[in-house]
Order: structure tokens, then C-alpha cells, then sequence
């Protein structure tokens, strides 16, 4: 069978090739925009209880004798916090470190599901399969990267609301089930990741974690606190998730960014 979509891929690849001939001229001829998806390092950055918040441990900054100016900084910071990726080793000991996943996994089409008006601020919300149903009839046929988009990024300058903090010292915000999980990662061989505007693929309160499970399983990567505070295209974006290498990493911040058609 072929699809149309097919057959215009076919031909604009043919053209890309052969008259434009460089990724430049095509990235930037003003019909493309970047946009950052990551939230900044700072003393603010959500880290789970468990982690090492972002943290200078020495910080240098100074004008010389002859006033030229040096700075010079160290940090710490977990591999689990602010926007960043999970490799396949968070939760599967043979599974692929951060530094070991290919970039070719790494620079892929975006596909954002929006989900946030079936959330609806519901801090308990579980995404199961027949949430997802129309999915189904979409062509996913190339690589991607899945972002689901819970609408928590407004709740991302308070830290006991994102996180739902209960007097009990419980976690509480909308999550993937398992269901979805392996659903995606059965039926959908072409998803090299899936990601989330919130801080855990798992929801908030789970203490068994089979989103985190069946992704590393399966060999896909996380994305966790995606800022989603701004407009992005569901479909069109191409997807730089670019981690700090860290080579032995079960994770690593990550600056992500979308490169996306501009709006007419
Ligand atoms: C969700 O929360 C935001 C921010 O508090 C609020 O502006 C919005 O009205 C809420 N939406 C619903 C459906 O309650
Ligand atoms: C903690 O509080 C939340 C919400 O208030 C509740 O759903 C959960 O069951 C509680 N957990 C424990 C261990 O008591
Ligand atoms: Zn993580």
C-alpha cells in the first residue's frame, strides 16, 4: 500500500537533496523557529528527596589586578532532576547507559499528545489506552519521540503543587499507566522514547514504577519535566535530546529543544 505521505516524503527528500543540498539552507531560511523545552539549573530545580539538589560547590568570580574578569564555577546536582533524560540503565541493570545511546535516537520527530484537557488539573489522572484511542489512525512510522502533555508545566514555580506534596510527605500528579507503557512499546517499534511535562512517567504516587520498567525493557529512554508552557506543534517538530554525556549515567540533565515549522 502506499501512503501519500509516502510519496511526498519520496519527492521533498528528492528535492532536499538534490537542489538544497545542506541542512543549513533548509534550518535556516526564516521558515523554522527552535524552541527550548528544558527548565533552567538552579536552587530552584525539582530533584527527587533521594538526590543531590543542583548545588555550586565552588564558585569563583573575580576582576584580576589589570580588572579582567574570571569566573569559573563547580557543580553537583543528581542525574534525576530538572529536565533530563533516564537511559534504559535506570532500571535495567543491563540495559544502555546515557552515554551509550545513540544520537541517532537522539534527534528525532517530535510528536506532543495533549492531553491536558482530559487531566484537568486532576492530580490523581492515569493515562490509560482508550484515553488514547484516536493515536490508533495516525502514521508513527518513523522514529519519534512521544511527549505527553499533562498541562502540569503551570504548576512548575510551585514545587509542593507540581509534585502534590500530601501532609504525609506522598507525591501525587497525573502519570502514564503500565497499560500505555507497553502498549507503545509493543505495538509501536519506531518510538525511541516517550517523555512528560511532569516529574516522573510513572504517576506521582506509584511505588512499582511499570512505565520506568517496560521502557528501559524495551530500550527506550525518559524524558522527565519537560517544560510545556508554550505552544508546540503536535506534529512537524524535530526533537534534539541532547543529555550531558555522562558515559557510565543511569540519567543526565538534558537540554531539550524543538525545531519547529513557523507559524503563518
Ligand atoms: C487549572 O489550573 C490553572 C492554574 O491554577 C487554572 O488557571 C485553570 O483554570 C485550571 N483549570 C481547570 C479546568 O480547573
Ligand atoms: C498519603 O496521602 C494521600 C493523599 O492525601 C493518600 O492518597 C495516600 O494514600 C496517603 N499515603 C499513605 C501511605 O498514607
Ligand atoms: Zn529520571
Amino acid at each position: 500500500m502506499v501512503y501519500l505521505t509516502d510519496v511526498l516524503a519520496f519527492i521533498s527528500g528528492f528535492f532536499i537533496i538534490n537542489i538544497l543540498a545542506n541542512s543549513n539552507d533548509i534550518l535556516f531560511n526564516e521558515d523554522y523557529e527552535f524552541i527550548d523545552l528544558s527548565y533552567p539549573f538552579d536552587k530552584n530545580t525539582i530533584y527527587s528527596p533521594v538526590s543531590q539538589n543542583f548545588m555550586f560547590i565552588k564558585k569563583i568570580g573575580h576582576f584580576d589586578d589589570e580588572g579582567s574578569w574570571y569566573a569559573s564555577n563547580d557543580f553537583a546536582a543528581g542525574e534525576h532532576g530538572g529536565t533530563h533524560i533516564d537511559a534504559p540503565y535506570h532500571f535495567k541493570v543491563d540495559g544502555k547507559y546515557v552515554g551509550d545511546i545513540p544520537v541517532d535516537k537522539l534527534i528525532v520527530p517530535l510528536i506532543i499528545v495533549d492531553i491536558s484537557s482530559k487531566v484537568n488539573n486532576d492530580s490523581n489522572f492515569v493515562l490509560y489506552k482508550h484515553d488514547l484511542d484516536y493515536i490508533l489512525n495516525d502514521n508513527m512510522r518513523k522514529p519519534c519521540f512521544i511527549v505527553f502533555k499533562f498541562g502540569w508545566s503551570k504548576f512548575a514555580n510551585d514545587k509542593s503543587k507540581y509534585l502534590g506534596i500530601t501532609k504525609n510527605n506522598t507525591y501525587n500528579f497525573p502519570g502514564i499507566s503500565g497499560e500505555v507503557a507497553e502498549w507503545i512499546t509493543s505495538s509501536y517499534k519506531n518510538v525511541v522514547g516517550i517523555g512528560v511535562d511532569t516529574a516522573s512517567v510513572d504517576k506521582g504516587s506509584s511505588t512499582d514504577f511499570p512505565v520506568h520498567k517496560a521502557t528501559a525493557k524495551a530500550g527506550l529512554f525518559n524524558v522527565e519535566n519537560v517544560k510545556l508552557d508554550q505552544h508546540v506543534p503536535e506534529y512537524g517538530c524535530t526533537a534534539l535530546i541532547l543529555p550531558m554525556k555522562i558515559a557510565l549515567g543511569s540519567g543526565a540533565p538534558l537540554r531539550l529543544v524543538a525545531i519547529c515549522p513557523k507559524r503563518s
